[in-house]
């Protein structure tokens, strides 16, 4: 049987400069949807990549003396690394500068003019450049952009407009229609009212700079780069090329994941292009909220701006990943700070995930020679608590990994976890080890500890995709991949006999400073 196809995407970012902690939650992620997802059994298509064009990208590179594309190339090279070092996976990484993307927009562009969609006039208004967005007078906020507070300027050019105000009531029906089209609910809401408020043709092309893909029946036009930069979920997938077949297996796209900042561009503009070129619609735009920092929002300026190679090399990937996600609700704003990393890392990673593996590999090392034993069937409740909620966890963690609710969905893992632990108080091995007539008791804790803990290392394996490895090494499972699996989630699995091979603490515990 086919498996189930599953489509999810990350923003492509602004490579108008290095990427921060924020990118690197957004998709780190969409990582680990994808990885769960292959992990039951989806065949997963994950998209990331870079919008090239625009002028902020044409006066960031002017200001340090480069050409456009010289200066994207390299920085691009740097997304591509840092995503290398946080161990995300991605099926293809799409830039709007390459051939296949500019193809696909074009065509997009043309059609839509030929079918009247997109129309000749002059535009006069207020333009975002940081943010690449136009706005009314109504919409800015004391001359000030009202997304990022930075001043908008007045432009007044010949440009070509997009229809959209046509589309607004089939929009409207279609959320309608679609409860999870746009997630958060909260988000949601916004989206609705703010077309409820009235849809205005959008300008769609400028003239007063020139990186950017060249309006095809208008050459001194570039075309807006919102609808260029969009338009890469169906490049990505060569969509109208001889050779569809990526679009015909995965579009429509399972999940948009976007930053609560440019959910209206995604669940307004996007929606109203593909409707408009006959395409269906995303099923979901997931809109998740800010990573900020006590002081506010990151930004260059205020010179703020966490790197997350640092915090890689200082950490470990694994702790990394894991914070981002354990750390930001889903759909609301969390804060970023160094304290609650380390406290994260001591408190979940190194006293419960860590210590339950050292914990139990030792007490097999020394109570069973390094062998795990076949345990005998137990009707004692203590065991049968905790087997059930090992049973019951994959369930609940696909679930919430269903929703984006990937904090959540962590915290159900750190149960099992925690669970595992009180056990060890609750047996306490180290008292059925005194008495000989307890061996087999002794032999059946230490093997549902093992059990649980393999449990949980599948679980955790798509968010965390380092750490796996050293737990199978430790536990005598490096070569039975069998065993890493989602369908090998049913209790009982790990075959007695098994030698363990102890080894470093997975999470060393990091001093604080006093
Ligand atoms: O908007 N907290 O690119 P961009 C959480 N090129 N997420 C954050 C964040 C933070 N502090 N800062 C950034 C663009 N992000 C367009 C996208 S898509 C067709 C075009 C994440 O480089 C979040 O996902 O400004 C946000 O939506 C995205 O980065 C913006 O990246």
């Amino acid at each position: 049987m086919a498996k189930p196809t599953f489509y999810i995407t990350t923003p492509i970012y602004y490579p108008s400069d290095n990427l921060h902690i924020g990118h690197a939650y957004t998709t780190v992620a969409a990582d680990t949807v994808a990885r769960f997802k292959k992990l039951t059994g989806h065949d997963v298509y994950f998209l990331t990549g870079s919008d090239e064009h625009g002028q902020k990208i044409e006066h960031t590179a002017a200001a340090r003396g480069k050409k456009p594309r010289e200066y994207v190339d390299e920085i691009v090279a740097g997304f591509k690394y840092l995503w290398s070092r946080l161990h995300v996976d991605y099926s293809d990484f799409i830039r709007t500068t390459e051939e296949r993307h500019k193809r696909v927009v074009t065509e997009i562009f043309q059609q839509l003019y030929n079918q009247g969609d997109i129309y000749k006039s002059t535009y006069e208004g207020l333009y975002c450049t940081p943010c690449e967005a136009f706005w009314t007078e109504r919409q800015v906020e004391e001359g000030n952009c009202p997304d990022c507070g930075r001043p908008v300027e007045l432009v007044a050019e010949e440009s070509y407009f997009f229809r959209m105000s046509r589309y607004a009531d089939r929009l409207l029906a279609h959320i309608e229609q679609h409860p999870d089209f746009i997630q958060p609910v909260s988000r949601r809401n916004e989206v609705v009212s703010f077309i409820k408020m009235g849809l205005e043709d959008l300008c769609v092309s400028r003239t007063t700079f020139d990186w950017g893909i060249p309006v095809p029946f208008d050459p001194k036009h570039v075309i807006y780069v919102w609808v260029d930069a969009l338009t890469n979920y169906v490049s990505a997938l060569n969509y109208g090329a001889e050779d569809d077949a990526l679009y015909r297996r995965y579009w429509p796209a399972d999940v948009h994941l976007v930053g609560k900042d440019i959910v209206r561009f995604h669940c307004i503009i996007w929606p109203i292009i593909l409707m408009a070129a006959g395409l269906p619609l995303p099923k979901r735009v997931v809109g998740h909220g800010w990573l900020l920092l006590e002081s506010g929002k990151m930004s260059k300026s205020k010179g703020n701006v966490i790197d997350p190679l640092v915090l890689i090399d200082k950490y470990g990937v694994d702790a990394i990943r894991y914070y981002l996600l354990r750390e930001l609700p889903f759909g609301a704003d969390g804060y970023y700070s160094e304290d609650n990393l380390v406290l994260r890392i001591n408190v979940d990673l190194a006293n419960d995930l860590g210590n339950l593996l050292s914990r139990t590999t030792a007490m097999i090392n020394k109570y069973l020679g390094g062998e795990i034993q076949a345990p005998r069937p137990s009707a004692d409740p203590l065991d049968r608590e905790l087997i059930d909620l090992a049973l019951m966890t994959p369930g609940e963690v696909a679930g919430l990994v269903d929703q984006l609710d990937l904090a959540s969905a962590l915290a159900v893992v750190m149960k099992l976890v925690g669970r595992a632990n009180k056990y060890i108080e609750e047996t306490a091995p180290w008292a059925l080890a005194k008495d000989p007539e307890q061996r087999e008791r002794l032999a059946t804790v230490l093997y549902n500890l093992a059990e649980s803990y393999r449990f949980a290392t599948v679980l955790l394996s798509p968010f965390m995709p380092g750490f796996p490895a050293r737990v199978w090494a430790q536990l005598g499972l490096a070569n039975r991949p069998d065993l890493h699996t989602w369908e090998s989630l049913t209790w009982g699995r790990l075959p007695a006999g098994t030698r363990i091979a102890r080894g470093a603490p997975l999470f060393p515990r990091l001093e604080v400073a006093k």
